[in-house]
């Protein structure tokens, strides 16, 4: 029989291309959103790349209740990966504790109600933001976690710490925690993406909706930073790539493969690309030129970080291998889509 698997935030970015690597390997998924950023529709994609409709509820994870009433209507629902959150940086610096009850309430009241329903096994969304600015690069998962830089940072490195606390106090059930860098990039069927709600924050879509004339011209934040360039460094990893190590992590956790009760894993290619050489590559693989300027620095931006994902390719078994030319071409069919369906 097939084991069903729980996705929070499933209808987001980064969910809705796990739920189709989930589906294609055998996986049954209920999909549960409260479309905070997301759309419904979002569904459909899922259902015409795989031919499979995830069962879907709109459901709010603050909603205990609302959770209850989900694990009873489903029951034996075995592993659940969690990423309804939510991951505006620079909102969470004006609206905290916004950030702070979404992000935290929604662990705490999955990790409650986990013993009650059987669910052994948690793969929690993390972020190499828990690494500020690491001394050493690449980072490998043993780099000190350095004092967060924003409220949705902090909610990173405190629903880091709950469940390991959590896990510690001998509840029965696992977790894999894992560290994303700079997920970038869409499906290659072009039906999901990424879907930002009013001006980007994040360069890519940033980028894609100033080369397809939605904004003027992209502002490149800094050329002094000590960096080749002077841009900054980020490792970029493919949306696809990604989703496909969150099933390898619920493989190994119902398989009891793994090493300890908790894990943690960054998920990167552990190759630096500056922003500078990101909007070069961009404009040789689409043919379409992106106007920009160099303006100051942003605020709490990380100088350089790139990841060792040595530990992930190595005891995970999962390699990025998607190349930056075709993740930023589908970035571009992507936006070029948004506009076909007039939704951007
Ligand atoms: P996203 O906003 O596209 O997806 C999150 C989804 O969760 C959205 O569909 C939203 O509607 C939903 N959601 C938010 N709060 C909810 C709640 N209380 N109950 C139910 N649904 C809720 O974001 P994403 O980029 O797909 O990110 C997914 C996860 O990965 C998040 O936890 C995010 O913090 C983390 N992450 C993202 C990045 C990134 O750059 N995209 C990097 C590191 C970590
Ligand atoms: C990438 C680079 C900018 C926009 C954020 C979060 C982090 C994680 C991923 C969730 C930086 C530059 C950007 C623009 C630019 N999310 N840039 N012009 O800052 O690495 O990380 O998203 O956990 O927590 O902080 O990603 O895409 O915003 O920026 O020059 O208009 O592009 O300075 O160097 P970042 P980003």
């Amino acid at each position: 029989m097939k084991q069903r698997i729980l996705v929070t935030g499933g209808a987001g970015y980064i969910g809705s291309h796990t739920v189709v690597e989930l589906q294609n390997a055998g996986y049954e998924v209920i999909v549960i959103d409260n479309l905070s950023n997301s759309r419904a529709d979002v569904i459909d994609g899922i259902e015409r790349i795989t031919h499979i409709r995830p069962a879907f509820e709109i459901l709010d994870c603050n909603d205990r209740n609302g959770l209850v009433r989900l694990f009873e209507k489903y029951p034996g629902i075995k592993g659940i990966i969690h990423f309804a959150a939510s991951k505006a940086v620079g909102e969470s610096v004006h609206q905290p504790l916004q950030y702070y009850k979404n992000n935290i309430t929604s662990l705490i009241n999955l990790l409650e109600l986990m013993p009650e329903y059987q669910v052994q096994a948690i793969v929690f969304s993390s972020s190499c933001t828990v690494y500020g600015q690491p001394d050493l690069l690449p980072v490998d998962e043993n780099a000190p976690i350095k004092p967060a830089l924003s409220p949705y940072g902090n909610t990173k490195q405190i629903n880091e710490e709950i469940i390991r606390d959590v896990i510690y106090s001998g509840v029965p059930y696992k977790s894999i925690i894992l560290r994303y860098f700079n997920p970038i990039g869409a499906h290659p069927s072009v039906e999901i993406g990424e879907l930002p709600q009013g001006t980007p924050q994040n360069l890519v879509p940033f980028l894609t909706q100033t080369a397809i004339g939605i904004r003027k011209e992209l502002s490149v934040f800094g050329n002094d930073y000590n960096t080749p360039d002077g841009s900054c460094i980020r490792d970029y990893i493919n949306v696809v790539d990604l989703a496909k190590a969150h099933v390898i992590a619920v493989d190994r956790l119902l398989g009891g493969k793994n090493l300890s009760n908790v894990e943690v894993f960054n998920l990167g290619t552990g190759q630096g690309v500056s922003v500078l050489e990101l909007i070069e590559t961009f404009e040789r693989v689409t043919g379409v030129k992106v106007p920009y300027k160099i303006v100051a620095r942003r605020e709490g931006d990380i100088e350089k970080v790139w990841a060792n994902p040595a530990y992930a390719n190595r005891v995970l078994g999962w390699k990025a291998v998607e190349s930056l030319d075709d993740t930023l071409l589908s970035s571009w069919k992507w936006q070029l889509k948004l506009r076909e369906r007039a939704i951007m």
